[in-house]
């Protein structure tokens, strides 16, 4: 990378904040999915003034940048090579004071998403974006990828729960989005088009985030099921049951037998199924309530499509079946390759959708195993390949990409999505023609042009 460009760069942010090293330049160039990448450099501003600075000299210079937060993200969105810098933003970590009255809190790039919740629930309150990877992912991340997570069905994701941005463009000229308006009909509304936009346009350097009082009481329930049928059978249930719920998801024994294995975790239910629904429900303060939600369960219960169950009511019950959900992309990392799928389809026709994506994977005889998990109640399941038997990379994903083949022709059938929440990045741009017509994607190239005309933020990302 040109070495004046490294020199402007330190004198800018400080020496020991721009990185060089081959183990950080890898570090910071590639995200969860390791999809090989690494950055020519790495900067670590503080301030929006440092990225504005940062962009200045990447305009100046025409340095390619990508920037990053937790790098928790599953597409390969930040994945980089050595002409670009990665503008990694952990560093900017400042958390307003909650503002209770307006129900909301500014809060910087890096916070992540647990010290989020962790400062919001001081208050009575939150911000109902829930994901496995809050430890570490970020808010900038959040909002660049619109993250979902396991409360999507109740709360919607996370474009829902933004009031104002503060993002910085190429040019380094820094934007306020909205400025924390509950309503704001004035012409098009640029924040939204900021989040889920994968750092493609401008860089997200503060937010204001809507906040919520949390459930008084919760109850979950696990759920062991023999086959699609049961697991669609229960979600018709819960949707006409007299409670609120706040997840549906489902997992596979597999995978919970993966959970186990490799994190230790250990699932009560004694009789297994093929298939295991957790569901969520908020449990109102009046005691004809509860007798409800007793009789509700009952009825399900004598219908017989249930193998076993068991209710979490404490907070530590519910984090141990929490825990194997949440466990589930852990411990498939932790065996091997995977290649993920994360795909949207109309709910009602998910069960349908994954009979016929599991007999697609049957007929491709592979050694690779298939792990089936997600969020049903949103349409969106999680197909995950590993690589268990330790085929060579080569032939792995050459028989990964010959089920692709006939997977994305499979979900245009059911009218579904490429990406329900993980985003585009450079896994899926290939496949976004089978999410998006030729008029989307030819008003999305003069977009990125509007913001970026030298194509250096982000690039390859989305859309070539
Ligand atoms: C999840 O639902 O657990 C996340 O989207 C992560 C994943 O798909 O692996
Ligand atoms: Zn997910």
């Amino acid at each position: 990378m040109n070495p004046e460009f490294i020199e402007k760069l330190k004198q800018t942010v400080g020496a020991s904040y721009v990185l060089t090293a081959e183990e950080d330049r890898l570090q910071y160039g590639r995200d969860w999915t390791r999809t090989p990448g690494i950055a020519g450099a790495v900067v670590l501003p503080k301030t929006t003034q440092e990225v504005s600075a940062v962009l200045n000299l990447c305009t100046e210079f025409k340095i390619p940048v990508i920037p990053s937060g937790g790098r928790t993200g599953l597409a390969g969105a930040i994945t980089a090579t050595e002409r670009d810098l990665a503008l990694n933003l952990s560093r900017l970590n400042r958390i307003d004071p909650v503002d209770t009255l307006g129900r909301t809190v500014r809060v910087q790039a890096g916070v992540t998403t647990q010290a989020l919740h962790e400062h919001c629930e001081k208050e009575g309150l939150t911000w109902p974006i829930d994901l496995a990877a809050k430890g570490t992912s970020e808010i900038g991340g959040n909002l660049s990828t619109n993250a979902g997570g396991v409360r999507v069905i109740r709360y919607g994701m996370a474009r829902r729960w933004v009031s104002a941005i503060q993002a910085v463009l190429i040019s380094g000229e820094v934007i306020e989005l909205n400025q924390g308006l509950e309503k704001n009909n004035t012409g098009y509304d640029l924040l939204q088009l900021l989040i889920g936009s994968e750092g493609t346009l401008a860089v997200i350097t503060e937010a204001t985030l809507k906040l919520c009082p949390p459930p008084i009481h919760s109850r979950a329930f696990l759920f062991s099921l023999r086959d699609y049928e049961s697991l669609n059978y229960v979600y018709q249930k819960v949707r006409s049951a007299p409670f609120i719920l706040t997840s549906f998801e489902f997992f596979s024994d597999k995978c919970l037998r993966q959970v186990e294995a490799k994190l230790g975790r250990n699932c009560k239910l004694e009789k297994r199924g093929a298939l295991f629904a957790l569901i969520d429900v908020e449990v109102g303060p009046y005691p004809q309530e509860k007798d409800k939600m007793d009789q509700w369960l009952s009825d399900l219960l004598d219908a017989g499509k249930i193998e076993d169950g068991l209710v979490a009511d404490s907070s530590n019950d519910q984090s141990e079946v929490w825990a194997l959900r949440e466990g589930i992309t852990e411990s498939l990392q932790m065996s091997g390759l995977v290649r993920k799928y994360d795909l949207c389809v109309p709910v009602k026709r998910c069960a349908d959708f994954l009979k016929e994506a599991e007999a697609l994977y049957s007929n491709l005889k592979t050694k690779s195993e298939l792990f089936v998990f997600g969020h049903y109640g949103d349409g969106s399941p999680h197909l995950n390949f590993l690589n268990s038997e330790g085929l060579s990379p080569e032939i792995f994903h050459s028989e990964i990409n010959q089920f692709e083949k006939e997977l994305y022709p499979l979900l245009k059938k059911f009218h579904g999505s490429v990406s329900a929440e993980h985003g585009v990045g450079i896994l899926k741009k290939n496949w976004v023609v089978y999410s998006r017509s030729p008029a989307e994607l030819s008003l999305y190239r003069a977009i990125k042009k509007a913001f970026d005309p030298n194509g250096l933020l982000n690039p390859g990302k989305i859309i070539d």
